[in-house]
C-alpha cells in the first residue's frame, strides 16, 4: 500500500507546496514512484507542474476539458454524488499526469475542491442521522488509496491548504504520516499552539464519528493515527553554513514549542514517531528532534525553478544560464540544495519504514 504523507501547517506561505514538489521529486530520484496530490483550491502545486501560464482561470478550465487526465474535479464530484470508490475506479479512465521526472506524478487540484469542506464537516457532525452522507469522509482517502494502488505508487504526498476545514481534517487524519513546514518567525511560533488544539479536536471528532456510525476502526480508511515525523524549518538566511543568529533564535523557540506542546499531545493519541527513531536518523547532523530538516532561502534560484517546473536542485548549469561569479555561486547553491534534499528524502524513507 502507498505510504501517504501530509504537508500541513495552518500557517499560510510556509512552503507546504514547494516542499511537496521538492520532496516528491527527491523521493522519485530514489526510485520511489511518487504521487503528489494537490488538495488546495489555490492549485499552486498544479501551477508548478503545469507551468504558471497554464493556471489562469480559463486555461486551467481548458486543461480539464481537453485532457483525459485524472484530476481532483471528478473525484470531488464523485464524492459529493455518493459514487462508490470502486465504481469511480471502474468508470473514470483518466491517467495520472506526468511531470518532468519520470517517477513523479501529479493529481492536479480543482478550484472548487473546498466544496468538500462543507460536505465533510456536515457528515462528520451529523452523519449518524443522514446515511446518504456518512460515507463521504471515508471515501476520500479510499479513492486516493485505490488510485495509488492501481498505479503502483510508493509514496503519496498531500499538499494541503492552510485551512482547518473538513477536507484537511480527513486528509490529515487518514494519512500515515505528516510533516509540518514552518518558517522562523513569530507567526509560526503562534501557529504551534493552535495546530496542537486542532489536531486534538480532529482526533476526538473522527473517533466519535467512527463510533456513532459503527465503522470498524481496523478497516475504516480514516485511521486517525497520522504520525508526525518532524518540522521543516524553511527560508532562513544562512551564515557560515548555519542559520544566522536572528533566525536561529526563532528556529530554537519553534522547536522547543513543538517539543513541549505539540509532541506530548500527539504522543497521548499515538500520533508521533518515537523520538529515538528520529534521533537515530539525525545522527551526525546539527538537527535535534523534532526538526526533520532546515532549508535556507532559495534566493534567485526559485524564480528559475518555477519558470521551468523543476525543483531548484534539478536545474542544470544551462537552466541557470548565468556567467562568471554569479553562475558559480548559483551552481554551488544548487549543489548544496541537491545534497540537502537527497538527505531529507533518505531520512523520510527511513522514518516511514516499519
Ligand atoms: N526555501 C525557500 N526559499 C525561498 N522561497 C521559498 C522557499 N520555500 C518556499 N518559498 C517561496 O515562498 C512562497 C510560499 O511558498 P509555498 O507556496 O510553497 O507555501 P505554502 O505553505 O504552500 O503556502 P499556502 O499556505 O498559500 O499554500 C512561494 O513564493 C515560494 O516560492
Ligand atoms: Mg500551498
Amino acid at each position: 500500500m502507498a505510504k501517504s504523507i501530509c504537508l500541513f501547517n495552518h500557517k499560510g506561505g510556509v512552503s507546504k507546496t514547494t516542499t511537496a514538489f521538492n520532496l516528491g521529486w527527491s523521493l522519485a530520484d530514489m526510485g520511489k514512484k511518487t504521487l503528489i496530490v494537490d488538495l488546495d483550491s489555490q492549485c499552486n502545486l498544479t501551477g508548478i507542474v503545469l507551468g504558471f501560464e497554464a493556471v489562469g482561470d480559463d486555461k486551467l478550465d481548458a486543461f480539464y476539458k481537453s485532457r483525459d487526465n485524472l484530476t481532483m474535479k471528478p473525484i470531488v464530484e464523485a464524492l459529493i454524488d455518493g459514487t462508490a470508490p470502486r465504481t469511480f475506479m471502474e468508470t473514470d479512465k483518466g491517467k495520472l499526469l506526468s511531470t518532468k521526472h519520470n517517477n513523479l506524478f501529479l493529481l492536479p487540484g480543482y478550484i472548487n475542491v473546498a466544496d468538500l469542506d462543507a460536505q465533510i464537516s456536515v457528515s462528520l457532525k451529523i452523519a449518524s442521522g443522514i446515511p446518504a452522507t456518512r460515507n463521504i469522509p471515508g471515501n476520500l482517502p479510499k479513492i486516493l488509496q485505490e488510485i495509488a494502488a492501481a498505479n503502483k505508487i510508493d509514496y503519496m504526498l498531500y499538499d494541503l491548504s492552510p485551512n482547518v476545514g473538513g477536507l484537511n481534517e480527513v486528509a490529515l487524519m487518514s494519512s500515515d504520516y505528516f510533516i509540518v513546514p514552518t518558517s522562523p518567525d513569530y507567526f509560526c511560533l503562534q501557529a504551534v499552539g493552535s495546530l496542537e488544539k486542532n489536531i486534538m479536536k480532529w482526533h476526538r471528532e473522527i473517533e466519535r464519528f467512527r463510533e456513532d456510525n459503527q465503522f470498524d476502526p481496523a478497516s475504516f480508511p480514516i485511521k486517525n493515527r497520522p504520525k508526525f515525523i518532524g518540522a521543516i524549518q524553511q527560508r532562513y538566511r544562512p551564515r557560515n553554513e548555519r542559520p544566522a543568529k536572528s533566525f536561529r533564535e526563532w528556529i530554537d523557540l519553534i522547536r522547543e514549542n513543538i517539543d513541549s506542546k505539540l509532541v506530548p499531545s500527539l504522543e497521548s493519541i499515538g500520533c508521533v514517531i518515537p523520538r529515538a527513531k528520529l534521533e537515530q536518523a539525525l545522527k551526525g547532523t546539527n538537527l535535534k528532534p523534532y526538526d526533520l530538516e532546515q532549508v535556507p532561502d532559495f534566493n534567485s534560484l526559485i524564480a528559475i525553478s518555477q519558470k521551468l517546473s523543476k525543483p531548484i536542485f534539478a536545474l542544470t548549469d544551462e537552466d541557470i544560464g548565468q556567467v562568471g561569479n554569479i553562475q558559480e555561486t548559483m551552481t554551488e547553491n544548487r549543489d548544496k540544495f541537491a545534497a540537502l534534499f537527497k538527505e531529507l528524502a533518505q531520512r523520510v524513507v527511513v522514518l516511514t519504514s516499519h
